[in-house]
């Protein structure tokens, strides 16, 4: 009983944005609601700024941030919200892609001045591949921002998910009179403050009613009107199944700043947002409502002081309890491993916990036996899917600088590439062959081989664009494929052959010549 009612109130999620866009004043906006923390400012903000490329000391710094800012509890209305957060630099762009899999759905948040970025159509791109739910709320409505139906049209056309309004602004930026919410019927005017989290709504049955103008302008009364009416005709109305099927996006407008907006996005998003139900494994679907207790490992954070080198491995419980101390089967390794202190996060403090949930994400101290993908259960052999790695953008090979220590680089670049710094690609048996998403990875992995593992390296960048997994039932093709591509050619850490290409255009060609091939961009393919 417990089981069914503990997991039909978690709601875990992350918020996800551009920088810059507000999801750390969102986020603690939300805490705030919850009665998490007490004070503003109370987040910080994990992004690490572009001046700090160099700066080890901040990105040491910052990731000491993220650890205790990984998973943020609460308790909101009767609900447990678990809000898993993700970095904000594009360089740790696959850190979030992982996190994206630990969660039941997303609220992204847009710019109104900006509109859709660049890293909102990744991640998105990423939602999408899993289907998972997405909410938006536009932010920074107290800016002038761009018109709301061409920002809606932006989204829908770059974000390719349908899009249906659920507030609606009333003017902008220094004109910004409120939101009227089109399911509840409710104006809810704007009043700049920073630090108050009630909100009254009036309630307005017929858009039609003079008593409008009771509320807001004349000139602004039309305009909502003929808004309204516009939105009714175009968009389709609000379906929950749909939008929990992960093609329709609900949309909010809002300033995170001023606390404006949030509490109807947080309450809708309660209403609506899944509870954790199934996960695929590679055996078969899982149900959260499944007595016996089964995750797995999504991100894993090492100490950073050398002399422990131990980890905590971020595990997402899919179904059943987490209890401590009692004895799990490590699908893997094909061992069973107990936890004596896990940990719950709840806003910013971390503590033991004897039981968690389906949704929850736990710290386990971990001294080397998990990976990222890691699956845990209790006795059956499951693997979830869904952690895939993602194709990187850069490429560089790695040089030892110091022969005397070639163990030591190995062991180091083998212990950080588990821990989902970088990805390994081995070339003709030898040749490690550096994979990332950003050019800040270049710089953690030297300094964190040189202070962890003392060791020495240089890279020499490549001229690679981007990587394939290639597949085939056609065997002779593959393998004349590999053996004409070789200089192309690289294994990665499962032995999987990946095909580098240099240019859309190399791959247009390969696509062409091998026409019975696949390439894939994330490691999992069935
Ligand atoms: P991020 O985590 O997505 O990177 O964004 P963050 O919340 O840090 O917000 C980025 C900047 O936008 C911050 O200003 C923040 O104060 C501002 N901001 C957030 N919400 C709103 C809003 O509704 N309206 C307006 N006008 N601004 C908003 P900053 O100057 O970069 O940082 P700070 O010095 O204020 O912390």
């Amino acid at each position: 009983m417990d089981l069914i009612k503990e997991t039909a109130r978690r709601k875990t999620f992350a918020i996800i944005s551009h920088p810059d866009a507000g999801k750390t004043t969102l986020t603690e906006k939300f805490l705030l609601f919850g009665g998490a923390i007490q004070t503003a400012g109370a987040v910080k903000s994990n992004k690490i700024r572009k001046t700090a490329t160099s700066d080890f000391m901040e990105i040491e710094k910052q990731r000491g941030i993220s650890v205790a800012t990984s998973v943020m509890g609460f308790e909101y209305g009767g609900k447990r919200v678990n809000i898993l957060d993700t970095p904000g630099h594009k360089d740790f762009a696959e850190d979030t892609y992982r996190t994206l899999t630990a969660v039941d759905s997303v609220i992204l948040v847009v710019d109104c001045v900006k509109g859709v970025e660049e890293q909102t159509e990744k991640l998105m791109e990423v939602c999408r591949m899993r289907q998972t739910p997405v909410i938006i709320f536009i932010n920074k409505m107290d800016r002038e921002g761009r018109n709301p139906f061409e920002l809606l049209d932006e989204l829908e056309h770059k974000l390719q998910i349908s899009v249906r309004p659920l507030t609606w602004p009333i003017s902008q930026g220094q004109t910004f009179k409120g939101v009227y919410n089109l399911y509840k019927k409710e104006l809810n005017l704007f009043d700049a403050n920073t630090t108050r989290i009630s909100e009254s709504n009036i309630r307005v049955n017929d858009l039609n009613d003079p008593e409008l103008e009771k509320w807001i302008p004349e000139s602004f009364c039309k305009k909502l009107r003929e808004d309204v009416a516009l939105i009714e005709g175009v968009y389709e109305p609000f379906h929950k199944e749909t939008y929990r099927s992960g093609l329709l996006a609900p949309v909010f407008f809002g300033s995170a700043i001023n606390n404006f907006g949030v509490r109807e996005l947080l309450e809708t998003f309660l209403a609506v947002a899944p509870s954790p139900d199934e996960r695929e494994a590679t055996e078969r679907i899982v149900k959260a409502s499944e007595e016996a207790m089964s995750g797995f490992v999504f991100k894993i954070h090492a100490n950073l002081d050398p002399n422990h080198r131990d980890r905590t491995a971020f595990f997402r419980i899919c179904s059943g309890s987490f209890e401590r101390n009692k004895f799990y089967y490590h699908t893997r390794l094909k061992k069973k491993i107990r936890f004596s202190s896990p940990t719950q996060f709840m806003a910013n403090e971390k503590s033991v916990v004897d039981e968690s949930w389906p949704g929850d994400v736990i710290g386990l101290y971990d001294n080397g036996s998990l990976k990222i993908g890691d699956s845990l259960t209790e006795g059956e052999e499951l693997h979830f899917r869904g952690i895939p790695s993602f194709s990187p953008e850069i490429f560089k090979a790695l040089e030892n600088r110091d022969p005397m220590k070639a163990k030591q680089l190995d062991k180091g670049v083998r212990q950080l590439t588990e821990e989902g710094v970088a990805q390994l690609f081995i070339q003709h048996g030898a040749r490690k062959i550096i994979g990332t998403v950003g050019e800040l990875q270049f710089d953690v992995i030297k300094f964190r081989l040189e202070h962890e593992y003392g060791a020495q390296c240089d890279f020499t960048p490549l001229r690679f664009k981007k990587a394939f997994w290639v597949t085939s039932a056609n065997k002779e093709m593959l393998e004349e494929f590999l053996r004409r591509k070789w200089n192309a050619i690289a294994h990665d850490k499962e032995d999987h052959p990946v095909f580098f290409a240099e240019s859309e255009w190399m791959m247009k060609t390969a696509r062409e010549d091998y026409p019975e091939l696949e390439f894939h961009t994330t490691s999992e393919f069935k």
